[in-house]
């Protein structure tokens, strides 16, 4: 049933880039393509030797395009609430990953393809990028965490407007407003990705791990329940080879090799 083309997965120097692979369809998910995601994202757990996550899209016009519109004409109520289940739950594993998660927003990510995008840690967009959560045009609403992600993001306001009015932004008012870190060329975006993907893979991998939970988990709570987080997380790295070996590192003035112990 699952068709593993329509995502390619390419691992190089620590770094996993998956690829939606439907250009045909500007990379709208379809079921197939969401639990061909789902698969991958949960083999990354256990991977050591990945530190970064990399999702882009198929070709020079498209990041994703959202939930696959013609899947969705032919589908039922029960199977159109099976769907949404799964795509929020997806984007909820990505968010939750134990590495961090760049999206290369390559061109269109609309609906579910900006809803992916806010559920990575990080975004950069190409200058041909637009996003938008468009779902009240087509008389339904951001369905995989757009309403719960965008405005944590850009501000309450700033989501209202977007979501109630449907509108897209260009790539520089994605920048402008916070939705995306940095706009490059499209020829430099990628590399611009693994840039950041290589300097975080330099880092203790137990700590890069735990920063992660603590600003996800604590940005959810209040600032005691948050600093409570960060210490437990903190915790966590003092009894690791890799502290002890950033310290010799420093003292020896040399790169320190982590492993993740
Ligand atoms: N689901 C299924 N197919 C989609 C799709 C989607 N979400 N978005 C685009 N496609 C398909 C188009 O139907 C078209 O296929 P066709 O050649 O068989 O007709 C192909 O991708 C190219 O799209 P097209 O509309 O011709 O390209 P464009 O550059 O003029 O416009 C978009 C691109 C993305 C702006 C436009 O296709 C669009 O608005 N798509 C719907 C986006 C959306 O509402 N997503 C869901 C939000 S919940």
């Amino acid at each position: 049933m699952m068709n593993q083309d329509a995502l390619v997965v390419e691992e190089r120097d620590q770094v996993c880039q998956m690829t939606l692979n439907r250009p045909e369809a500007m990379n709208a998910l379809n079921m197939d393509l969401l639990l061909a995601l789902q698969e991958q994202v949960h083999a990354l757990r256990k991977r050591r030797d990945i530190r970064v996550l990399i999702i882009t899209g198929a070709g020079e016009k498209a990041f994703c395009a959202g939930a696959d519109l013609k899947e969705r004409a032919g589908m039922s109520q029960e199977q159109v609430k099976e769907y949404i289940h799964t795509i929020r739950n997806l984007f909820s594993a990505v968010e939750d990953l134990n590495k961090p998660v760049i999206a290369a927003v390559n061109g269109v990510a609309l609906g579910g393809g900006t809803e992916l995008a806010l559920a990575c840690d990080i975004r950069f967009a190409a200058e041909t990028a637009t996003m938008g959560l468009t779902e009240t045009k087509l008389a339904i609403i951001p369905g995989a965490g757009g309403t719960q992600r965008l405005p944590r993001i850009v501000g309450r306001s700033r989501a209202k407007e977007m979501i109630l009015t449907g509108r897209r932004v260009e790539a520089a008012e994605a920048e402008r407003i916070g939705l995306v870190t940095e706009v490059c060329s499209p020829e430099e975006l990628i590399p611009r990705c693994r840039k950041t993907a290589g300097a975080i893979a330099e880092n203790g991998p137990v700590a890069v791990e735990q920063a992660k939970f603590a600003i996800n988990k604590g940005m959810e709570t209040d600032m005691a329940t948050g600093l409570a987080i960060e210490s437990a997380s903190y915790w966590v790295t003092i009894p690791t080879e890799d502290r002890l070996e950033g310290l010799r590192a420093f003292k020896e003035k040399r790169k320190p090799r982590y492993t993740g112990r």
